[in-house]
């Protein structure tokens, strides 16, 4: 047996035919800080099913657009008029293979034709037990500082599905943390901070692992 002269089989073309089929893809929508975000892209670049491709966000001088760029991720800023008078992201979304989208601090209402086309592949994380403390103008210190009002002995997260009215989705997951009163509205931001940054990336993958492909 000559084995140099074996006609070897391309084992890796293989592999890249099956990663590119295989792959589920993520978008993340984040406009503030986003710490979310980073905890979302650092969980997922260790595992080889999963790709964070593209960060969403409404405004160019969102610090989260250096994170996405250091970490090789494309970007996209969106105005108003692109977001609701234009199909335009669904272009991109598409260009870039998402299967999943995830709102990370993202205070946009999603117009219609987004939910409709990435129905149960798009969630958001709300720092608050829903249906509480959820609704337009809930968001950052305004959700502690309602919460801190009603003197209610716990808070948490909610991660729900998107629909076209803010934080009425479908509930997905939620985790509770005790508040004590003497917490303060920060101290309360802090508490729900930490479960976001522990459960949204391990709820992600499971969905993902759970729907098929969008376009296979
Ligand atoms: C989080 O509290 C999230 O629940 C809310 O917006 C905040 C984003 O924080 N939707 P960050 O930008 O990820 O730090």
């Amino acid at each position: 047996m000559h084995h140099h002269n074996e006609i070897k089989i391309p084992t890796f073309a293989v592999t890249l035919q099956c990663k590119y089929t295989y792959v589920k893809n993520i978008a993340i929508f984040a406009s503030g800080t986003g710490s979310n975000a980073r905890k979302i892209v650092e969980h997922f670049a260790e595992n080889p099913d999963f790709s964070v491709k593209l960060l969403v966000s409404n405004r160019a001088d969102a610090p989260v657009l250096d994170m996405a760029a250091e970490n090789g991720i494309a970007t996209l800023i969106l105005s108003r008029k692109l977001f609701y008078e234009s199909e335009e992201i669904l272009t991109a979304l598409q260009q870039h293979d998402i299967d999943l989208i995830a709102l990370a601090g993202f205070l946009w209402l999603v117009p219609p034709y987004l939910v409709k086309t990435y129905k149960g592949r798009m969630v958001n994380i709300h720092p608050a037990l829903l249906p509480d403390f959820g609704g337009k103008g809930m968001h950052g210190i305004h959700v502690h500082e309602a919460v801190k009002a009603a003197g209610v002995e716990k808070s948490g997260i909610t991660i729900h599905f998107v629909n076209e009215q803010y934080d009425k989705g479908s509930i997905l997951f939620q985790a509770s943390c005790p508040l004590s009163e003497a917490d303060t509205p920060q101290d309360i931001a802090r508490k729900v901070l930490q479960l976001e940054h522990r459960h949204y990336a391990p709820v992600l993958e499971q969905l993902l692992t759970n729907i098929p492909k969008l376009h296979s």
